[in-house]
């Protein structure tokens, strides 16, 4: 079979490069079948862009096959292009032949009408098919493109950490194990599990985090950035939580805190940028079917300077207003989302970036200020979403870093011998974030929950397909 001999509809309807009268060949799935005595219309997707490309047949007689032809079906439809007489469509095929390639029946799922996300997530090998899904998949491929384009433009180079690893870059415990052992017969010596055995001959995990190897190439390289998956076992429901998630984390050698907020401010709006100008069709749907707001919000964001905040003073702003907050404000508590949301969606209306946290609160690695209580921190925040960045400066110093984690207590202080190397040889300041992808899109696009921003979401008790 000729496959290659087709032309995908964003060439005819988003870039309108075929001219009238070619001879055209489309291959998809058909979305409608409108069959009358006189003429029949099929609605065609191949995935390419949003827009279904309509063929048309005259004398639907001579083509008994289009009774077979229903919604879900995949075919070939061979014609000229014409302009379209109807409304909706610039172009249309005015249909030569048609082949019925996979049979659909009426069983399938997507029937033209309106599903619900819900629903859709039971049926999340099939939902990539459906507008608001084909959108979201095309976006999120623009978007990492338009993330390389930035950072490369930049001069970060992309690097490559791993996921296989054997230390807890958060300290949160929230850890997906690794392991060969056959689950019923696991080794044991002296009445621990014995992990020499085990294929690595160390205790592994998914990572959490590419940020401690990104800071090794760092040293290197000067400015870097990963964009890979990451894991976290965290047991929370949540409409913002995936177990398994994409992040982007820049890591910059000679950087200061203030420069790692210049850098994600700068990031964001320009990804907000890429979303306006360079997604204009996934956005338009977005804004129509999801959040009517979401231009004006991004255009907002682009020409607005994020507020920048202490944590003690965020602190003293949530401690005086008059919410009713279900978890109580005190100085030294991490700040669950409704405070988070209040800051950025009632006191600010904008992003915002909380630094300097409480050292207990956050992760060992990060740089101790001068008042030995905080630590070089940064969370972003904006509307809607919460935390969408979290980032620091980190501990450069060496005796700094080994006291830090003398105090948090963490284990095998000599396997992290690597870590504290970096710091003996020629140690640099540096800093570096991550951003989650899926809260970003969720931000950009509108879209309320995590499971609906990722392919085949990851959550507890959830990994199907
Ligand atoms: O704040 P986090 O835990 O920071 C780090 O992992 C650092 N090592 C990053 C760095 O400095 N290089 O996670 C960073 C971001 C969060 O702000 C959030 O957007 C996202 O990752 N994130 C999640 N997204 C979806 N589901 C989860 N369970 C997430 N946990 C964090
Ligand atoms: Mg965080």
């Amino acid at each position: 079979m000729d496959y290659k001999n087709r032309t995908k509809v964003s060439r005819i309807l988003v870039d309108q490069a075929v001219p009238v009268n070619t001879p055209t060949t489309v291959l998809g799935t058909v979305r409608t079948v409108r069959a009358g005595k006189e003429v029949a219309f099929l609605e065609i997707n191949d995935g390419s862009c949003m827009q279904n490309i309509q063929g048309v047949i005259t004398h639907p007689e001579k083509y008994p096959i289009l009774e077979k032809i229903l919604t879900g079906a995949s075919v070939r439809i061979k014609g000229k292009l014409v302009e379209s007489q109807g409304k909706g469509q610039k172009f249309e095929i005015a249909v030569e032949e048609v082949e019925l390639v996979g049979a659909a029946d009426a069983t399938y799922p997507l029937q033209k009408k309106r599903h619900s996300f819900e629903f859709l997530r039971e049926i999340a090998h099939l939902r990539p098919r459906t507008n608001t899904f084909g959108a979201l998949n095309r976006f999120r491929s623009k978007l990492s493109f338009g993330i390389h384009k930035y950072f490369q433009e930049r001069g970060f180079y992309y690097v490559h950490t791993p996921i296989i690893s054997a230390s807890d870059c958060e300290g949160a415990g929230q850890l997906f194990h690794v392991t060969t052992f056959d689950l019923n017969k696991i080794p044991h010596k002296d009445g621990q599990i014995d992990f020499e055995q085990d294929f690595f001959a160390d205790q592994t995990y998914l990572t959490v985090s590419g940020q401690l190897e990104g800071e090794l190439l760092a040293m290197a390289l000067g400015d870097v950035y990963t964009f890979g998956p990451t894991f976290r076992a965290e047991n929370s429901n949540t409409s913002r939580h995936a177990s398994e998630f994409w992040m982007i984390e820049p890591e910059m050698a000679w950087a200061e805190l203030d420069d790692n907020m210049d850098l994600a401010e700068d990031f964001l709006k320009n990804l907000f940028k890429y979303a306006l100008e360079d997604c204009r069709d996934e956005m338009d749907f977005f804004a129509q079917w999801v959040d009517k707001t979401a231009r004006q919000k991004l255009e907002g964001v682009i020409n607005s300077k994020f507020e920048r905040i202490p944590y003690t003073e965020a602190i003293k702003i949530l401690e005086s207003s008059n919410e009713k907050f279900e978890f109580p404000v005190k100085w030294g508590l991490d700040m669950q989302s409704e405070h988070e949301r209040y800051l950025t969606e009632k006191k600010f209306g904008r992003p915002v970036i909380v630094y300097d946290y409480p050292k207990e609160i956050k992760a060992f690695y990060m740089r101790t200020n001068d008042d030995g209580k905080t630590v070089r921190a940064m969370d972003v925040l904006v509307p809607g979403v919460g935390e969408i960045i979290g980032g620091s400066q980190r501990e450069e110093r060496l005796d700094f870093l080994v006291n830090r984690m003398n105090e948090m207590k963490i284990e095998h202080l000599d396997e992290m011998q690597w870590y504290l190397d970096i710091r003996k040889y020629g140690t640099i300041p540096h800093s570096g974030f991550g951003l989650g992808f899926e809260r970003a899109i969720m931000y950009i696009t509108g879209m309320a929950n995590i499971r609906d921003v990722i392919p085949f979401p990851r959550v507890p008790r959830w990994a199907k397909f």
